[in-house]
C-alpha cells in the first residue's frame, strides 16, 4: 500500500467514532473523554480503504421499508443507477439490519434523497436500528405508492420493487436490483454527499 496515510496508525473511538493517528491511542478521547484501552486500531493496510471508501459511495440516502405496519428506514451510501431505461438501481444493504428483513420480505423499497444539510438526519438513520427503537418517534412519513415510507422533509423520492432475480447475495451484504416504478422531486438543492457527512459528523464509518 502506499498514500499519505500509509506510514500512521488509525485508532477509533468504539464510543463515539473519532479518529486518532499515532502510534499509540490517545490518553482520552478528544471528542468524549474516553479511555485509551477503549480505543481500536485500524489495521494500517486498511487506512487507505477507510479514507477512499467514502469517496466511491459518495451521496448518501434513506431506504424506506414497512412490514406489518412498522414503518423503518435506514441511512444508505451504496445506492446506484444501474440502467436508464429500464430504471434500475442496486442498494446494497447489511444483512444484519431490519431494513434487509423488511425489504427481503416485502419485495419493495423506498429511496429518499438527502440534502445538503441533512446530516443529522443520516445520523440519526444510520446509528439507530429499527430493532431497538422506533425511528418514527422523531421523524415523519407519509406512504408511496407501493406503501413505503417517504420520510418527510426529504428533496425527493424514488418507490421501487425489487428484482429477485438480478438481486446479488454476498457474504454480509445483499445487493437488491431494484425497478423504480415511481418518483417524486421536491427541490433541486444539492445532496448530501458521505464526506460533507464525515465533516460535519466527524465520524468514520
Ligand atoms: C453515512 C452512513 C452510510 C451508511 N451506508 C450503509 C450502506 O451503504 N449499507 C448498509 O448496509 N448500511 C449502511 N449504513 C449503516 C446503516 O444505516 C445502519 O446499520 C442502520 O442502523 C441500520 O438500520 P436498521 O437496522 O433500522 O435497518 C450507513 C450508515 C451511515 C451513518
Amino acid at each position: 500500500m502506499s498514500g499519505k496515510f500509509s506510514s500512521v496508525y488509525l485508532w477509533r473511538c468504539t464510543s463515539c467514532g473519532s479518529k486518532h493517528y499515532g502510534k499509540n491511542p490517545p490518553f482520552n478521547c478528544k471528542k468524549c473523554g474516553l479511555e485509551s484501552n477503549r480505543f481500536i486500531l485500524i489495521p494500517p493496510g486498511n487506512i487507505e480503504i477507510n479514507f477512499n471508501m467514502p469517496r466511491l459511495n459518495n451521496i448518501l440516502y434513506l431506504v424506506g421499508s414497512i412490514l406489518d405496519k412498522k414503518a423503518n428506514a435506514m441511512c444508505c451510501s451504496s445506492v446506484t443507477q444501474l440502467t436508464f431505461s429500464p430504471p434500475l438501481i442496486a442498494a446494497s444493504i447489511n444483512k444484519n439490519t431490519l431494513t434487509h428483513d423488511f425489504v427481503k420480505e416485502r419485495g419493495t423499497f423506498s429511496i429518499c434523497l438527502l440534502g445538503r444539510n441533512q446530516s443529522e438526519m443520516a445520523h440519526y438513520f444510520g446509528r439507530n436500528s429499527g430493532r431497538q427503537i422506533d425511528k418514527f418517534e422523531s421523524y415523519t412519513y407519509r406512504l408511496s405508492n407501493t406503501g413505503n415510507p417517504f420520510v418527510e422533509g426529504c428533496p425527493g423520492y424514488f418507490d421501487c420493487k425489487v428484482d429477485h432475480q438480478a438481486t446479488v447475495e454476498l457474504d454480509t451484504h445483499t445487493v437488491f436490483v431494484g425497478e423504480i416504478l415511481d418518483a417524486e422531486v421536491g427541490s433541486m438543492e444539492a445532496p448530501l454527499t458521505y464526506l460533507d457527512y464525515q465533516k460535519e459528523m466527524c465520524m468514520v464509518h
